[in-house]
């Protein structure tokens, strides 16, 4: 298939277009410039400048694609207003960019998140189809982002795919956690150590390839995540075990993180950077779990994680080190 990738410059999207190309797809890619490390090059994919501000760059970009992929999104931010106007409107410019195509793409895969559904109360795997109650500015913009797709249901097959936190090599996010891990700090979490589920990103890779694919899939939402549910202590544990530190038990209660968030955000109003512990993510790193059952996505694409904690978290801290990240 001729298939338009979106956010194929970033973590997430340079995998899937890896991953597209093996499988034979011919890759468009939407950029706004950099190639880092070559990842899209390395895809064979031709790249066009735009941008998810600019409708006329979205229709050049979606002129003559059979499908897209929508993996571009703001995942750190400084206001609400900065995630609703690219997780929400850059994703409803794009869609009608493919709208207003002559033939518009037969299928519109949206990388949504297990955010826009929020946080599983009672610890149990959520389903898809259970009501979403997104507890943080990020979840709201992404929850926008799927309504708006859905809206478009009828002049295309829309699915939409949401992983829980990803990790793996080039991620810039989860480094932060192995930093700790490295720093001989096992975090403990007193109010209740978080549940919750994640994906490697080469299984990610793979399902949102499946997504774009697999005929049954038209219409649906589907977590892709691992089946295995962990803590966040023990993934850091994970961690430190792969960096080969014991490490010492430090509680991390409540008033720490909230404290630590209000620290960032003030220097982030002063120097205008966005932080990295927000206020937002401290509201989803104190949520009770974020648990998901990828059924679904085992029965209708086909699709199943293979990698487990105990294999992804050495293999990526490996990466890091090679890299020279850690
Ligand atoms: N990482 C996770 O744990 C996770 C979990 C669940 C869902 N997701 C979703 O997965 C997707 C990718 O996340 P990621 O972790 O790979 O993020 P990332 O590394 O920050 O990559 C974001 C990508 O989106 C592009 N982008 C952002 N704003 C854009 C705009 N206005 N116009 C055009 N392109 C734009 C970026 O382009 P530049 O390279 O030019 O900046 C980059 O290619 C997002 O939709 C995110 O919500 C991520």
């Amino acid at each position: 298939m001729r298939i338009l990738l979106t956010g194929g410059t970033g973590f997430v999207g340079g995998h899937v277009a890896g991953r597209l190309a093996a499988r034979g797809h011919a890759l468009r890619a939407l950029t706004r410039g950099k190639d880092d490390g070559g990842v899209l090059a390395r895809a064979g994919a031709e790249a066009v400048r735009g941008t998810l501000e600019d409708p006329a760059s979205l229709r050049e970009a979606v002129r003559g694609v059979e499908a897209v992929v929508h993996g571009a999104g703001l995942i750190k931010a400084r206001r609400a207003a900065d995630y609703h106007a690219v997780n929400a409107g850059g994703t409803e410019r794009l869609l009608e960019a493919c709208a207003a195509a002559d033939p518009p793409p037969r299928r519109f895969v949206l990388v949504s998140s297990l955010a826009a559904q929020g946080p599983s109360p009672g610890g149990r795997p959520l389903r898809e189809e259970e009501p979403c109650a997104p507890v943080s500015d990020y979840g709201r913009s992404k929850l926008a982002g799927e309504e708006i797709a859905r809206r478009f249901a009828g002049r295309m097959e829309v699915v939409v795919v949401r992983p829980p936190a990803v990790y793996g090599p080039r991620d810039r996010e989860t480094l932060e956690f192995f930093r700790i891990a490295r720093a001989g700090v096992r975090a403990r979490f007193p109010f209740g150590d978080l549940r919750l589920v994640l994906v490697h990103v080469e299984d990610l890779a793979e399902g949102i390839a499946a997504a774009a694919e697999a005929p049954g899939a038209a219409g649906g939402t589907f977590h892709l995540c691992h089946g295995e549910t962990a803590t966040l202590g023990g993934v850091m544990d994970l961690m430190a075990a792969a960096l080969g530190r014991r490490g010492v038990p430090l509680r991390v209660p409540r008033t720490l993180l909230w404290g630590a968030a209000a620290l960032q955000e003030a220097l982030a109003a002063a120097t205008g950077r966005i932080p990295d512990l927000s206020f937002d993510k401290v509201r989803e790193l104190t949520a009770p779990a974020w648990t998901a059952d990828p059924a679904a996505a085992k029965r209708v694409l086909g699709w199943e994680a293979r990698i487990p904690l105990a294999e992804g978290i050495p293999g990526t801290a490996r990466w890091y080190r090679e890299a020279g990240w850690l």
